[in-house]
């Protein structure tokens, strides 16, 4: 079932946070609702630009409205990722999306207020909710770089200033965390001090965390003993920080990188040990229960596990 990401806020809200993991094909997408009917626990499926480039978002949308009928227990909402305006108008118009983000937190204050304002007013207009950003993270994300020097942290008092005068739903901070695999290069991890300053200006409005992959030592090795060259220094968010960040309204945790190295570990093992093989469901059989079995672990790392029948009743009974 689709629900509104703003129920799945209202459930969660400074008890758990709500996983948000990337997807960009069939095998992901089946692994993922495997991975949290396993673990009894609702999530929010995301599209980034470059998903909707890659598989095309009518493939995407086919692909996440045939698992939903494949698993009819399943809890979720649909949002788009790191959305420029013209997207996000494109999802909103779609009526398939239950959230967009709108980033345009590359821009000065004002040009990030005056856009994020445009795309609430068209979101709400049909019950769709937005995720703005304020303050910018390191790393890769779409095709921009930001090296660690040129990120910034959310200022708490911007960030009240901000959600008054975009009405935005849910804001995306800058606390410590980066896209990609290369996190925490100065040695650094969550701000703790800052996301609770930000609760404190923003008591009840969700935030977001970007950039929360963990990137498991031994999910490294085990692609570099393959054959991979992922550099030293891969390092991601502990995963034991997820509940005591969800406990300061971080609601939702976004989850990108982590899927892609079970890709490449299964693929590269697998093409490792049968090099004679040439079936690509060979591997994609091999990756679908891996992946839920990943996500049933970050699940349980951010206590959405065991809260599917609860979410479930408070969405049937708003119906
Ligand atoms: O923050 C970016 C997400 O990890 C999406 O990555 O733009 O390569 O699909 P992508
Ligand atoms: P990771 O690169 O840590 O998985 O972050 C993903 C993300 O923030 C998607 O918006
Ligand atoms: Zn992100």
């Amino acid at each position: 079932m689709i629900v509104t990401t703003k129920l799945l806020f209202e459930h969660a809200y400074g008890k758990y946070a709500v996983g948000a993991y990337n997807i960009n094909n069939a095998e992901q997408a089946m692994g993922l609702f495997k991975g949290n009917i396993d673990a009894k626990s609702p999530f929010i499926i995301q599209i980034s630009k470059g998903a909707r480039a890659y598989t095309d978002k009518r493939m995407l949308e086919g692909i996440i409205r045939a698992c939903d009928e494949i698993f009819p227990e399943a809890v979720f909402a649909v949002h788009l990722d790191h959305g420029d305006e013209q997207t996000c108008y494109d999802c909103i118009d779609s009526g398939f999306y239950s959230s967009v983000m709108i980033d345009a937190s590359h821009d000065a204050f004002e040009e990030n207020v005056a856009i994020t304002k445009r795309v609430v007013e068209r979101a709400h207009a049909k019950g769709i909710s937005v995720e703005a950003e304020l303050g910018q993270l390191g790393g890769v994300e779409e095709d921009i770089q930001v090296d660690e020097k040129n990120a910034h942290l959310t200022d708490p008092d911007e960030a009240k200033i901000f959600v008054e005068q975009t009405g935005c739903d849910s804001l995306a901070c800058a606390i410590g965390t980066s896209h990609g695999a290369y996190k925490f290069s100065g040695g650094q991890g969550i701000h703790f001090d800052v996301v609770g300053a930000i609760q404190k200006q923003l008591p009840g409005v969700p935030l977001v965390m970007h950039g929360s992959s963990s990137v498991p030592e031994d999910e490294v090795a085990r692609i570099n003993a393959a054959g991979g060259k992922l550099k030293a220094g891969a390092k991601g968010v502990d995963i034991a920080q997820y509940l005591p960040a969800a406990k300061l309204g971080v609601c939702k945790v976004n989850i990108d990188t982590d899927g892609r190295l079970v890709w490449t570990r299964v693929l590269r093992e697998f093409f490792l040990a049968k090099p004679e093989d040439f079936d690509l469901r060979s591997s994609g059989k091999i990756f679908i229960p891996e992946y839920a079995k990943f996500i049933v672990s970050r699940s349980e790392a951010l206590g959405s596990a065991g809260q599917l029948d609860s979410v479930r009743e408070l969405a049937l009974s708003k119906k």
